[in-house]
Protein backbone atom coordinates (compact mmCIF):
# COMPACT_ATOMS: atom_id res chain seq x y z
CA UNK A 1 0.00 0.00 0.00
CA UNK A 2 3.03 2.43 0.93
CA UNK A 3 4.66 1.83 -2.39
CA UNK A 4 1.32 2.21 -4.12
CA UNK A 5 0.69 5.40 -2.66
CA UNK A 6 3.83 6.76 -3.25
CA UNK A 7 3.59 5.47 -7.21
CA UNK A 8 0.30 7.50 -6.75
CA UNK A 9 1.92 10.58 -5.52
CA UNK A 10 3.78 11.25 -8.75
CA UNK A 11 0.83 10.44 -11.18
CA UNK A 12 -1.05 12.38 -8.95
CA UNK A 13 1.55 15.46 -9.07
CA UNK A 14 1.22 15.32 -12.60
CA UNK A 15 -2.31 15.35 -12.66
CA UNK A 16 -3.40 17.73 -11.02
CA UNK A 17 -1.19 20.15 -12.43
CA UNK A 18 -3.70 19.65 -15.03
CA UNK A 19 -6.43 19.78 -12.97
CA UNK A 20 -9.30 22.19 -13.40
CA UNK A 21 -11.99 21.72 -10.59
CA UNK A 22 -15.27 23.76 -10.92
CA UNK A 23 -18.77 22.23 -8.83
CA UNK A 24 -22.09 22.58 -8.42
CA UNK A 25 -24.32 20.61 -6.23
CA UNK A 26 -23.45 17.88 -3.97
CA UNK A 27 -22.02 15.99 -7.10
CA UNK A 28 -18.88 17.56 -8.36
CA UNK A 29 -18.66 18.70 -12.52
CA UNK A 30 -15.52 18.01 -12.58
CA UNK A 31 -13.17 18.22 -15.52
CA UNK A 32 -9.59 16.85 -15.31
CA UNK A 33 -6.92 14.50 -16.83
CA UNK A 34 -8.30 11.26 -15.12
CA UNK A 35 -7.39 8.49 -16.99
CA UNK A 36 -10.17 6.52 -18.77
CA UNK A 37 -8.15 3.62 -19.48
CA UNK A 38 -8.34 1.96 -16.46
CA UNK A 39 -5.09 3.10 -14.92
CA UNK A 40 -5.56 3.56 -11.12
CA UNK A 41 -5.14 6.15 -9.70
CA UNK A 42 -5.04 7.16 -5.83
CA UNK A 43 -4.46 10.30 -3.47
CA UNK A 44 -1.27 10.11 -1.56
CA UNK A 45 -2.71 9.45 1.95
CA UNK A 46 -0.92 10.16 4.94
CA UNK A 47 1.28 7.23 5.80
CA UNK A 48 0.03 5.09 9.49
CA UNK A 49 3.71 5.87 10.64
CA UNK A 50 1.88 9.54 11.13
CA UNK A 51 -1.35 7.95 13.07
CA UNK A 52 -0.28 9.25 16.46
CA UNK A 53 -0.06 6.91 19.50
CA UNK A 54 -2.97 7.33 22.49
CA UNK A 55 -6.60 7.47 22.37
CA UNK A 56 -6.81 9.63 19.20
CA UNK A 57 -4.64 7.15 16.98
CA UNK A 58 -6.73 4.77 18.07
CA UNK A 59 -9.70 6.81 17.07
CA UNK A 60 -8.63 7.23 13.83
CA UNK A 61 -7.82 3.27 13.56
CA UNK A 62 -11.30 2.74 14.73
CA UNK A 63 -13.12 5.50 12.06
CA UNK A 64 -10.93 3.29 9.03
CA UNK A 65 -11.90 -0.08 10.47
CA UNK A 66 -15.60 1.19 10.52
CA UNK A 67 -15.82 2.44 7.50
CA UNK A 68 -14.50 -1.23 5.99
CA UNK A 69 -16.78 -2.69 7.84
CA UNK A 70 -19.73 -0.81 8.57
CA UNK A 71 -22.21 -3.10 8.40
CA UNK A 72 -20.88 -5.80 10.57
CA UNK A 73 -19.42 -2.72 13.08
CA UNK A 74 -22.45 -0.38 13.01
CA UNK A 75 -25.80 -3.15 12.21
CA UNK A 76 -28.48 -0.26 13.98
CA UNK A 77 -26.95 2.08 11.03
CA UNK A 78 -26.86 0.27 8.21
CA UNK A 79 -29.87 -0.78 6.27
CA UNK A 80 -28.45 -3.32 3.34
CA UNK A 81 -24.63 -4.58 3.15
CA UNK A 82 -23.09 -1.81 1.52
CA UNK A 83 -19.83 -0.61 3.44
CA UNK A 84 -18.83 3.05 3.22
CA UNK A 85 -15.39 1.61 1.09
CA UNK A 86 -17.99 -0.43 -1.43
CA UNK A 87 -17.97 2.80 -3.06
CA UNK A 88 -14.74 4.94 -1.27
CA UNK A 89 -12.77 2.94 -3.06
CA UNK A 90 -9.40 1.86 -1.67
CA UNK A 91 -10.34 3.31 2.03
CA UNK A 92 -11.27 6.30 0.23
CA UNK A 93 -8.32 7.16 -1.81
CA UNK A 94 -9.57 5.93 -5.47
CA UNK A 95 -9.29 9.45 -7.22
CA UNK A 96 -12.68 8.38 -9.61
CA UNK A 97 -14.12 6.98 -6.56
CA UNK A 98 -15.35 9.88 -4.43
CA UNK A 99 -12.26 10.21 -2.72
CA UNK A 100 -12.34 11.21 0.86
CA UNK A 101 -8.49 12.27 1.09
CA UNK A 102 -8.64 16.01 1.73
CA UNK A 103 -12.27 16.08 2.68
CA UNK A 104 -12.44 16.93 5.88
CA UNK A 105 -11.08 20.37 4.92
CA UNK A 106 -14.12 21.11 2.58
CA UNK A 107 -16.66 21.53 5.42
CA UNK A 108 -18.62 23.06 6.24
CA UNK A 109 -20.26 23.54 3.29
CA UNK A 110 -23.38 24.58 1.70
CA UNK A 111 -25.58 22.04 -0.05
CA UNK A 112 -28.14 22.49 -2.35
CA UNK A 113 -29.94 19.26 -2.10
CA UNK A 114 -30.59 20.25 1.46
CA UNK A 115 -30.45 24.56 0.88
CA UNK A 116 -28.36 24.12 4.14
CA UNK A 117 -24.63 24.67 5.93
CA UNK A 118 -23.89 21.00 6.20
CA UNK A 119 -20.77 19.78 8.50
CA UNK A 120 -18.45 17.21 7.49
CA UNK A 121 -20.68 14.90 10.32
CA UNK A 122 -24.03 15.80 8.34
CA UNK A 123 -22.20 15.18 5.11
CA UNK A 124 -21.21 11.36 6.92
CA UNK A 125 -24.81 11.07 8.21
CA UNK A 126 -26.34 11.85 4.76
CA UNK A 127 -24.55 8.73 3.07
CA UNK A 128 -25.30 6.69 5.82
CA UNK A 129 -29.30 7.54 5.53
CA UNK A 130 -28.99 7.26 1.58
CA UNK A 131 -26.13 5.32 0.35
CA UNK A 132 -26.38 3.15 3.22
CA UNK A 133 -30.11 2.80 3.36
CA UNK A 134 -29.26 3.10 7.33
CA UNK A 135 -29.69 5.65 10.12
CA UNK A 136 -28.03 8.72 11.34
CA UNK A 137 -25.16 8.74 13.93
CA UNK A 138 -25.69 11.39 16.92
CA UNK A 139 -23.02 13.60 16.61
CA UNK A 140 -21.73 12.82 19.89
CA UNK A 141 -21.30 9.64 19.72
CA UNK A 142 -17.79 7.27 19.75
CA UNK A 143 -18.77 6.32 16.34
CA UNK A 144 -19.06 9.48 14.83
CA UNK A 145 -16.51 10.85 16.46
CA UNK A 146 -13.61 8.39 15.17
CA UNK A 147 -15.71 8.65 11.91
CA UNK A 148 -14.16 12.27 11.99
CA UNK A 149 -11.08 11.60 13.31
CA UNK A 150 -10.22 9.08 10.35
CA UNK A 151 -11.51 11.97 8.08
CA UNK A 152 -9.08 14.31 9.50
CA UNK A 153 -6.38 12.50 9.36
CA UNK A 154 -6.84 12.00 5.92
CA UNK A 155 -7.15 15.17 5.01
CA UNK A 156 -3.82 15.86 7.02
CA UNK A 157 -2.16 18.99 5.01
CA UNK A 158 -5.10 19.80 2.72
CA UNK A 159 -5.48 23.28 3.45
CA UNK A 160 -8.83 24.30 4.60
CA UNK A 161 -11.69 25.93 1.89
CA UNK A 162 -8.78 25.60 -0.91
CA UNK A 163 -10.35 22.83 -3.08
CA UNK A 164 -6.61 21.29 -3.45
CA UNK A 165 -7.97 18.00 -3.71
CA UNK A 166 -10.29 16.39 -6.15
CA UNK A 167 -13.60 15.79 -5.69
CA UNK A 168 -16.56 13.45 -6.18
CA UNK A 169 -16.59 11.20 -9.53
CA UNK A 170 -15.55 13.28 -12.87
CA UNK A 171 -19.23 13.21 -13.90
CA UNK A 172 -19.53 12.24 -17.97
CA UNK A 173 -22.08 13.94 -20.38
CA UNK A 174 -25.33 12.84 -20.28
CA UNK A 175 -26.19 9.64 -22.96
CA UNK A 176 -28.99 8.05 -23.88
CA UNK A 177 -29.05 4.74 -22.67
CA UNK A 178 -29.99 1.23 -23.68
CA UNK A 179 -31.13 -0.64 -20.84
CA UNK A 180 -31.83 -4.04 -22.66
CA UNK A 181 -28.35 -4.13 -23.84
CA UNK A 182 -27.05 -3.22 -20.64
CA UNK A 183 -28.82 -6.19 -19.39
CA UNK A 184 -26.48 -8.51 -21.91
CA UNK A 185 -23.45 -6.89 -20.78
CA UNK A 186 -24.11 -7.02 -16.96
CA UNK A 187 -24.44 -10.91 -17.23
CA UNK A 188 -21.18 -10.57 -19.47
CA UNK A 189 -19.33 -8.54 -17.30
CA UNK A 190 -20.70 -8.20 -13.97
CA UNK A 191 -22.61 -10.83 -12.44
CA UNK A 192 -20.19 -13.17 -11.94
CA UNK A 193 -19.58 -11.19 -8.87
CA UNK A 194 -22.36 -8.71 -7.83
CA UNK A 195 -24.73 -11.81 -8.91
CA UNK A 196 -27.23 -12.27 -11.81
CA UNK A 197 -30.12 -11.25 -9.25
CA UNK A 198 -28.24 -8.35 -7.97
CA UNK A 199 -27.96 -8.84 -4.54
CA UNK A 200 -24.14 -9.72 -4.37
CA UNK A 201 -21.58 -12.39 -3.49
CA UNK A 202 -18.56 -12.60 -1.34
CA UNK A 203 -17.08 -11.31 -4.84
CA UNK A 204 -18.92 -8.13 -4.73
CA UNK A 205 -21.59 -6.19 -2.67
CA UNK A 206 -25.68 -5.98 -4.29
CA UNK A 207 -26.62 -3.33 -6.46
CA UNK A 208 -29.99 -3.04 -6.20
CA UNK A 209 -33.22 -4.45 -4.13
CA UNK A 210 -33.33 -4.31 -0.02
CA UNK A 211 -29.88 -4.61 0.92
CA UNK A 212 -28.57 -1.78 -1.61
CA UNK A 213 -28.10 1.98 -1.49
CA UNK A 214 -31.93 3.77 -1.40
CA UNK A 215 -33.24 5.64 -4.18
CA UNK A 216 -32.09 9.08 -2.61
CA UNK A 217 -28.87 8.08 -3.00
CA UNK A 218 -26.60 10.03 -5.71
CA UNK A 219 -25.42 6.09 -7.32
CA UNK A 220 -29.39 6.41 -7.86
CA UNK A 221 -28.71 8.61 -10.05
CA UNK A 222 -27.70 7.50 -14.05
CA UNK A 223 -24.76 10.13 -14.56
CA UNK A 224 -23.30 9.30 -11.17
CA UNK A 225 -23.68 5.49 -11.23
CA UNK A 226 -22.59 5.29 -15.35
CA UNK A 227 -19.63 7.47 -14.22
CA UNK A 228 -18.79 5.45 -11.09
CA UNK A 229 -18.90 2.11 -13.22
CA UNK A 230 -16.80 3.91 -16.27
CA UNK A 231 -13.80 4.47 -14.33
CA UNK A 232 -14.39 1.93 -11.41
CA UNK A 233 -15.55 -1.44 -12.94
CA UNK A 234 -15.46 -4.34 -13.39
CA UNK A 235 -13.17 -4.27 -10.05
CA UNK A 236 -10.86 -6.31 -11.65
CA UNK A 237 -10.06 -4.85 -15.03
CA UNK A 238 -11.70 -1.09 -14.86
CA UNK A 239 -11.65 1.03 -17.75
CA UNK A 240 -12.36 -1.83 -20.30
CA UNK A 241 -16.24 -0.29 -20.88
CA UNK A 242 -16.96 2.49 -22.92
CA UNK A 243 -19.24 5.19 -21.86
CA UNK A 244 -21.99 3.98 -23.63
CA UNK A 245 -21.73 0.47 -22.13
CA UNK A 246 -21.14 2.46 -18.86
CA UNK A 247 -24.58 4.33 -19.20
CA UNK A 248 -26.32 1.32 -20.65
CA UNK A 249 -25.12 -0.70 -17.62
CA UNK A 250 -26.10 2.23 -14.90
CA UNK A 251 -29.70 2.67 -16.83
CA UNK A 252 -30.26 -1.48 -15.47
CA UNK A 253 -28.43 -1.47 -12.56
CA UNK A 254 -30.72 1.75 -11.37
CA UNK A 255 -33.71 0.64 -13.24
CA UNK A 256 -34.25 -2.26 -10.52
CA UNK A 257 -36.33 -1.23 -7.37
CA UNK A 258 -34.15 -0.16 -4.36
CA UNK A 259 -35.47 1.23 -0.60
CA UNK A 260 -37.53 4.15 -0.83
CA UNK A 261 -35.91 7.49 1.37
CA UNK A 262 -38.86 8.90 3.51
CA UNK A 263 -39.06 12.99 2.60
CA UNK A 264 -37.19 12.68 -0.65
CA UNK A 265 -39.35 14.97 -1.94
CA UNK A 266 -38.35 17.73 0.52
CA UNK A 267 -34.74 17.87 -2.15
CA UNK A 268 -33.66 20.93 -3.65
CA UNK A 269 -36.20 22.77 -2.19
CA UNK A 270 -34.83 25.71 -4.79
CA UNK A 271 -36.00 23.49 -7.28
CA UNK A 272 -32.75 23.37 -9.27
CA UNK A 273 -32.63 19.66 -8.96
CA UNK A 274 -30.41 17.81 -11.35
CA UNK A 275 -31.63 16.10 -14.75
CA UNK A 276 -30.92 12.79 -13.47
CA UNK A 277 -32.43 12.74 -10.31
CA UNK A 278 -34.86 9.50 -10.62
CA UNK A 279 -38.37 11.46 -8.28
CA UNK A 280 -40.19 14.50 -8.39
CA UNK A 281 -39.85 17.21 -5.45
CA UNK A 282 -41.65 19.17 -4.48
CA UNK A 283 -40.11 22.34 -6.10
CA UNK A 284 -39.81 21.03 -9.44
CA UNK A 285 -41.53 18.31 -10.77
CA UNK A 286 -39.34 15.51 -12.69
CA UNK A 287 -39.57 12.49 -14.47
CA UNK A 288 -38.16 9.77 -13.85
CA UNK A 289 -36.61 9.94 -17.50
CA UNK A 290 -32.92 10.08 -16.06
CA UNK A 291 -30.02 11.94 -17.48
CA UNK A 292 -31.83 14.16 -19.95
C1 LIG B 1 -23.49 3.61 -2.75
C2 LIG B 1 -22.23 4.32 -2.76
C3 LIG B 1 -21.77 5.02 -1.48
C4 LIG B 1 -21.65 4.49 -0.22
C5 LIG B 1 -21.93 3.08 0.22
C6 LIG B 1 -21.18 5.57 0.63
N1 LIG B 1 -21.01 6.69 -0.10
FE1 LIG B 1 -20.30 8.48 0.58
N2 LIG B 1 -20.60 9.29 -1.26
C7 LIG B 1 -21.04 8.61 -2.38
C8 LIG B 1 -21.16 9.52 -3.48
C9 LIG B 1 -21.59 9.17 -4.90
C10 LIG B 1 -20.80 10.79 -2.97
C11 LIG B 1 -20.87 12.12 -3.69
C12 LIG B 1 -19.62 12.49 -4.32
C13 LIG B 1 -19.82 13.77 -5.08
O1 LIG B 1 -19.94 14.82 -4.44
O2 LIG B 1 -19.86 13.70 -6.30
C14 LIG B 1 -20.43 10.60 -1.57
C15 LIG B 1 -19.97 11.61 -0.75
C16 LIG B 1 -19.47 11.41 0.54
C17 LIG B 1 -18.81 12.42 1.34
C18 LIG B 1 -18.51 13.84 0.88
C19 LIG B 1 -17.38 13.79 -0.10
C20 LIG B 1 -16.95 15.16 -0.59
O3 LIG B 1 -15.85 15.23 -1.11
O4 LIG B 1 -17.71 16.12 -0.50
C21 LIG B 1 -18.48 11.84 2.53
C22 LIG B 1 -17.77 12.49 3.71
C23 LIG B 1 -18.95 10.48 2.48
N3 LIG B 1 -19.55 10.25 1.25
C24 LIG B 1 -18.80 9.55 3.49
C25 LIG B 1 -19.35 8.27 3.46
C26 LIG B 1 -19.36 7.40 4.60
C27 LIG B 1 -18.77 7.72 5.96
C28 LIG B 1 -20.00 6.26 4.20
C29 LIG B 1 -20.37 5.07 5.04
C30 LIG B 1 -21.18 5.36 6.21
C31 LIG B 1 -20.34 6.42 2.79
N4 LIG B 1 -19.94 7.67 2.40
C32 LIG B 1 -20.95 5.46 2.00
C33 LIG B 1 -21.32 7.27 -2.47
C34 LIG B 1 -21.36 6.39 -1.39
C1 LIG C 1 -14.25 -8.93 -10.00
C2 LIG C 1 -15.46 -8.64 -9.29
C3 LIG C 1 -16.33 -7.50 -9.78
C4 LIG C 1 -16.81 -7.30 -11.05
C5 LIG C 1 -16.59 -8.16 -12.28
C6 LIG C 1 -17.62 -6.11 -10.97
N1 LIG C 1 -17.63 -5.61 -9.71
FE1 LIG C 1 -18.64 -3.95 -9.06
N2 LIG C 1 -17.77 -4.13 -7.26
C7 LIG C 1 -16.94 -5.17 -6.87
C8 LIG C 1 -16.49 -4.93 -5.51
C9 LIG C 1 -15.58 -5.85 -4.70
C10 LIG C 1 -17.06 -3.70 -5.11
C11 LIG C 1 -16.88 -3.01 -3.78
C12 LIG C 1 -15.45 -2.64 -3.52
C13 LIG C 1 -15.02 -2.91 -2.11
O1 LIG C 1 -15.85 -3.30 -1.28
O2 LIG C 1 -13.83 -2.77 -1.87
C14 LIG C 1 -17.87 -3.25 -6.22
C15 LIG C 1 -18.64 -2.08 -6.20
C16 LIG C 1 -19.56 -1.72 -7.18
C17 LIG C 1 -20.51 -0.66 -7.06
C18 LIG C 1 -20.71 0.28 -5.88
C19 LIG C 1 -21.24 -0.45 -4.67
C20 LIG C 1 -22.61 -1.05 -4.87
O3 LIG C 1 -22.72 -2.26 -4.64
O4 LIG C 1 -23.53 -0.36 -5.26
C21 LIG C 1 -21.22 -0.63 -8.23
C22 LIG C 1 -22.35 0.31 -8.60
C23 LIG C 1 -20.69 -1.69 -9.08
N3 LIG C 1 -19.69 -2.34 -8.40
C24 LIG C 1 -21.14 -1.98 -10.35
C25 LIG C 1 -20.56 -2.94 -11.17
C26 LIG C 1 -20.91 -3.14 -12.56
C27 LIG C 1 -22.03 -2.40 -13.29
C28 LIG C 1 -20.11 -4.14 -13.04
C29 LIG C 1 -20.03 -4.67 -14.45
C30 LIG C 1 -19.47 -3.75 -15.40
C31 LIG C 1 -19.26 -4.56 -11.95
N4 LIG C 1 -19.54 -3.81 -10.84
C32 LIG C 1 -18.32 -5.57 -12.05
C33 LIG C 1 -16.59 -6.27 -7.61
C34 LIG C 1 -16.85 -6.43 -8.94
Amino acid sequence: MVGQRLFSLLVVTTLLGACEISRTDDTAARTDATPANGAIVRLPAPADSEIPDGLLGASIRRGRALLAATPDSLPQHVGGQLRCTSCHLDDGTRVNAAPLVGVYARFPQYRDRSNSVATIQDRVNDCFERSMNGRALPFESRDMRDIVAWLAFLSRGTPVHRDTTPRGIPLLAAMSPDTARGRAEFVTTCAACHGMDGQGTPAGPPLWGPKSYNVGASMARLRTAASFIKYNMPNDRPGVLSEQQAFNLAAYVNSHSRPDLAGKENDWPNGNAPADVPYATRAKAQTADGGR
